[in-house]
């Protein structure tokens, strides 16, 4: 028996109730992401959690993180079909997110000038900025196959999932 032997079963045992309301499985989620993340300090390995949760809960296209590297974003830890690998600054709904520093939602991708389309499937997008100690250090990307997917309740609920991430 292994110290973290209940993080292992918490990982395979993700309580996940489809017939609830979106508001209702943040407020699941939330509580499970937690513990996830509380356990293990290495933010990789939390960021891949954390994706594959909210992937799992909700079944939206792509759910990932773009890193922060010199003057672009780079492809982490993510869970759907493959994406761009690197983003300018001020470039697509990522880039623009990272310039400015602040969640955007995209109800329908085609009228958001400059979007990137990863995948033909993606209809609409929200993006958050993650930040470390004041600092941006990536953003988080939601896609989904239906428009107007996103809104006020995700990014309440996403902002407060990422809030969790710790930085050693
Ligand atoms: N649509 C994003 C690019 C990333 S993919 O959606 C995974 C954008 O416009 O920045």
């Amino acid at each position: 028996m292994y110290a973290n032997d209940y993080l292992y079963n918490m990982a395979e045992d993700l309580v996940i109730d489809l017939s609830l309301s979106k508001e209702e499985k943040y407020k699941t989620l939330l509580p499970q992401i937690e513990a996830l993340i509380a356990g293990e300090t290495n933010i990789i390995a939390n960021m891949g959690n954390l994706c594959a949760a909210i992937k799992e809960t909700f079944n939206f296209l792509w759910v990932g993180f773009y890193l922060v590297e010199n003057d672009e974003l780079v492809l982490g830890p993510f869970q759907g079909p493959v994406a761009c690998t690197r983003i300018y600054k001020g470039k697509g709904v990522c880039g623009t997110s990272w310039e400015k520093e602040q969640p955007i939602i995209v109800p329908n991708v085609e009228e958001f000038p400059g979007h990137i389309a990863c995948s033909s499937l993606s209809k609409s997008e929200i993006v958050l900025p993650v930040f470390n100690n004041g600092n941006i250090i990536g953003v988080f990307d939601v896609d989904d196959t239906q428009l107007n997917t996103f809104n006020e309740v995700d990014k309440q609920y996403l902002t407060q999932i990422l809030s969790f991430l710790s930085f050693e």
